[in-house]
């Protein structure tokens, strides 16, 4: 079902919350995981925004903290966990400090428990398709000092209106599509994330439209599988009604499954490039076909290297880029070749291998077959060595050639440089006098590394 937010109870809760509280009141948001988290840290930014908190990077100035977390792998979890510690110590100093945990791992019972028990200090969770509730939960916390924990009650809805907050001035996430159908053996997104609901194309493109209008440059389109969006019209149309929409920016999408890779997607993407940029992050997770279907991916190496092949073809410019897990249980060396003998054949740009980390609940984590640590480090090696090669010659045959890239801001390699990103994603450093952030300009490629570009400014 499509539910619009009620606006008015922030402006309300607003008013309530002063009198309780005061009207200079702070809000400090940490986030973990994935772009998806990114955006919804966005509302969370929003809401808190709506309710009268002026934004924060100092905890220890703020009257509510949030901690965004991610349950891909135990570490992203380890790390939530240590942060919330930090907060404890605050909490102590300022009884009436709001402490929340939103994002994956609120979705997870064990986790939910666990801050019952073991963190009496954090005052609400809230499972991720739930965010509309956080002004509410913000509001009982202030009035009544009363925990709670927002779990199991994700009925599947899409809420529209929330308000947003975006940080990236002319760069903006736009989720379509929420939750995950496809219970790959190893993952914990279906279960934290719900079942795929997407936004209708009506709501997306309305937002789309007035992004651009503001200056938007760039817009990237977000969902957990981005091209199993269902609605109205098709992803592939979807891409190309908002391509269509007049104004100078570029459109993105992340993440796609390759078994959602339609011919009708890659002949919009040719024919749209560069306003639809021709950048492709096409998940591997594995060459070997026998893990593949451990995996429960739906497809082999055969199918995903006619995809990759397709995509190369077709849109000739196109950048690749694919996540690898190494040590899935039962892969054995002879696995583990079929997958650096994919990383040879499609040549990706840019490759993220993740070691193999059981999620209580998934069916990979009951499987027995486990592959020691020694063995997954060893393999990262091979793949990092591999990679490394690769991604330097792919970048190097960029040198002297002519790209228009989007400025980001101050390099990360350089304080007195500037960095942006070609239509293809490729990270480009450059130095200039001015500042030219939120704008395209055309650079020539000087030099490559190979995980970046540097240019000169034309
Ligand atoms: N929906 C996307 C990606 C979601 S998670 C897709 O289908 O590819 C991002 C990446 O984390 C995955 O591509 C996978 O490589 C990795 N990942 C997911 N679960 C994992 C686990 N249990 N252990 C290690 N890596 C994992
Ligand atoms: Fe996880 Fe697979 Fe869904 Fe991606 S497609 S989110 S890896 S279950
Ligand atoms: Fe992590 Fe949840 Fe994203 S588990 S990767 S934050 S969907």
């Amino acid at each position: 079902m499509i539910i619009d937010f009620e606006k008015q109870s922030l402006a309300e809760n607003s008013m309530k919350l002063d009198m309780l509280l005061g009207a200079d009141r702070y809000a400090h948001i940490i986030t973990f995981g994935c772009q998806q988290n990114e955006a919804d840290s966005e509302k969370a930014r929003g809401v808190l925004a709506s309710l009268g908190y002026k934004p924060t990077d100092d905890p220890s100035i703020a009257d509510v903290i949030i901690v965004n977390t991610c349950a891909i792998r135990a570490h992203a979890e380890d790390k939530a966990l240590s942060m919330l510690g930090n907060f404890r110590a605050l909490k102590r100093r300022k009884p009436s400090l709001i402490i929340g945990l939103m994002g994956c791992m609120a979705a997870e019972e064990s986790v939910v428990n666990k801050i019952k028990t073991d963190f009496p200090y954090v005052s609400f969770t809230l499972e991720p398709n739930m965010l509309h509730k956080l002004s509410s939960l913000v509001l009982k916390y202030a009035e009544e000092n009363k925990r709670s924990f927002v779990f199991g009650e994700d009925k599947g809805d899409v809420v529209e209106g929330i308000p947003i907050e975006r940080i990236k001035g002319k760069s903006a996430w736009v989720s379509i599509m929420y939750g995950c159908n496809n219970f790959c053996s190893y993952c914990i997104v279906p279960y934290v994330r719900g079942r795929e609901r997407s936004r209708s194309s009506e709501a997306v493109i309305n937002e789309c439209r007035g992004l651009i209008e503001v200056g938007v440059k760039e817009i990237t389109l977000l969902g957990q599988n981005v091209n199993s969006y269902r609605s109205d019209i098709s992803f592939a149309e979807l891409l190309k009604r908002i391509a269509l929409i007049d104004g100078d920016f570029i459109l993105r999408f992340m993440t796609s499954h390759p078994k959602d890779v339609s011919e009708e997607l890659i002949a919009v993407m040719s024919e749209f490039s560069p306003k639809i940029a021709p950048y492709f992050h096409l998940p591997l997770q594995s060459g070997s076909d026998s893990i593949l279907k451990a995996m429960n991916r739906t497809y082999n190496k055969d199918r995903f290297l006619r995809v990759a092949a397709s995509l190369r073809q077709r849109i000739p410019e196109i950048v690749l880029s694919t996540d690898v897990i190494i040590g899935f249980p039962g892969e054995t060396d002879e696995d583990f070749e079929e997958t650096l003998d994919v990383l040879r054949r499609v040549r990706f740009d840019n490759v993220y291998s993740f070691n193999f980390s059981p999620r209580i609940g998934t069916k990979a984590a009951k499987m027995t077959n486990v592959v020691s640590d020694e063995i997954k480090d060893a393999r990262m090696k091979k793949i990092l060595e591999l990679q490394d090669v690769i991604s330097y010659e792919k970048n190097l045959s960029y040198v002297g050639r002519r790209e228009r890239i989007l400025v980001e801001g101050v390099s990360k390699r350089n304080p007195s440089a500037f960095s942006g990103r070609t239509s293809g994603n490729k990270l480009v450093h450059f130095s200039s006098t001015v500042s030219r952030i939120g704008e395209f300009i055309d650079v020539v490629i000087e030099k490559a590394g190979a995980y970046d570009l540097f240019a000169k400014e034309i």
